[in-house]
């Protein structure tokens, strides 16, 4: 098991460019495997997470050249991929897992997914229940809460669902079945989550509207390739920002970040703790919004967050801790009951790393209050197997006097496996 001693910085500056957004390039895969045609991917995360995805349709009979710079996908059709040999390894990855069991819920073979031992505690009902309403054949542990999940083929019916939770992987999964059902399939979530499966769905010809947190789909139509290009990663990238923010005398640039706003709660959150944040040449890429994202040292203010600006920024309450650390007064975070269920439960793994800095914190079921102002003071930190927990407290370590170790950060390659390098890169000293 890795650690990394850090150091504080001076200041962060430069310009950098982080890899590839991960939801996206996901996505990307999956509907160039299942597209009548060709699909080139530029700009796709080879991080491990993504690379499963990758090797799950290979295994499928998927044949993806791969010249280091763009993916060429040779996609089967709708009804093209062939039933895998052996066990599907989804790794780390609930990305992989969930929008997968969706997909080969309507398949006319059988397949068995699992992952890592964190993957394999992680709650699946929430995919395998809607599928089995739609006439899915899905078997799991624990009555099909937890992987590995066995999925026979099955001819699937639309249905229209509610969803309890605000959540992309789920909503995704029906939508990729929905491809697949007779009929058309409805899914509401109480707030909009990313919408990159809709917006990549359209962009490949599928039969879908959203409107809002609602989105319809209707199966039997045939996907066309398309060529895509993968933004950085807005998730990765807030490592950088908050960097940026609390590292005294910094300007950063960060170049072609997506800045789709089912994704920006974090620039929005900043904004509103005092963070001088500019999103600049903004543009489209394969239906995307991009922008360059400018960053400066600046006071926040702890805040209170909550509502619908959890699932807009979901995976960055780990960092967004470290940024409420680091402001004046209190920040309270509500509604992000979510965390509780990520790779690992985050809500206890930064309550734990952050009181190991010195910082006052408050666990509640659905968040913690932060006393923020003290600062760190120097730590050892155990990511708990988790990359943005273990990214988080790395960027704490930039405001530390002294050395910090931060334990467990061969996770880290699942999604940002050039990050010691930028960090390295940007970090005056
Ligand atoms: C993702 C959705 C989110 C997010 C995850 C990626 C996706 O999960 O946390 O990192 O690509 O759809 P939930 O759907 O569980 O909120």
């Amino acid at each position: 098991m890795e650690s990394y001693t850090i150091e504080a910085a001076k200041a962060v500056s430069g310009e950098i460019t982080v890899p590839g957004d991960k939801s996206i390039s996901h996505r990307s895969i999956m509907l160039g495997s299942i597209a009548s045609g060709i699909t080139r991917v530029t700009g796709f995360l080879r991080g491990e997470d993504n690379l499963a995805t990758l090797n799950a349709f290979r295994a499928m009979g998927v044949e993806v050249e791969d010249d280091g710079t763009t993916l060429t996908i040779h996609g089967r059709g709708l009804h093209g991929l062939e039933e895998p040999a052996d066990v599907i390894d989804c790794g780390n990855s609930g990305t992989s897992i969930r929008l997968l069991t969706g997909l080969l819920s309507g398949q006319s073979f059988f397949s068995v997914l699992t992952g890592d031992k964190y993957l394999r505690k992680r709650p699946m009902k929430r995919v395998v229940g809607p599928l089995w309403e739609m006439g899915a054949r899905i078997a799991g542990r624990a009555g099909g809460e937890k992987a590995p999940l066995a999925i026979s083929g099955a001819r699937l019916q639309g249905i229209a669902y509610d969803s309890p939770v605000s959540s992309a992987q789920v909503k995704s999964a029906i939508l990729l079945a929905g491809l697949y059902a007779d009929g058309e399939t409805v899914v509401r979530e109480p707030h909009l989550s990313r919408d990159h499966s809709e917006r990549m769905l359209r962009h490949f010809g599928a039969d879908i509207q959203a409107d809002g947190p609602c989105v319809r789909i209707r199966g039997g139509r045939e996907l066309r390739g398309q060529d895509i290009v993968v933004p950085g990663d807005i998730s990765s990238a807030a490592f950088f920002i908050v960097a940026g923010l609390i590292v005294p005398g910094s300007e950063l640039l960060i170049k072609g970040v997506g800045v789709n706003p089912t994704r920006t709660g974090i620039v929005d959150i900043l904004h509103l703790m005092g963070g001088e944040i500019s999103l600049q040449n903004q543009r489209e890429l394969s239906g995307e919004p991009v922008a360059d994202i400018l960053v400066r040292t600046s006071p926040l203010r702890g805040i209170e967050i909550g509502g619908d600006l959890v699932p807009r920024a979901i995976d960055e309450f780990p960092v967004l801790c470290v940024a409420a650390a680091c402001a004046s007064g209190r920040t309270v975070i509500r509604d992000a009951q979510e965390l509780r269920v990520k790779e690992t439960d985050r809500i206890k793994a930064m309550a734990e790393n952050l009181r190991l800095a010195g910082v006052p914190v408050e666990e509640t079921g659905d968040g913690m209050i932060i006393e923020g102002g003290k600062g760190f003071s120097a730590f050892n930190a155990d990511s708990k197997g988790d990359h943005r927990i273990a990214m988080s407290m790395l960027i704490a370590g930039l405001v530390t006097p002294g050395s910090c170790r931060v334990d467990d950060t061969d996770c880290i390659a699942t999604s940002f496996p050039n990050f010691f390098q930028l960090l390295e890169q940007v970090a005056k000293r």
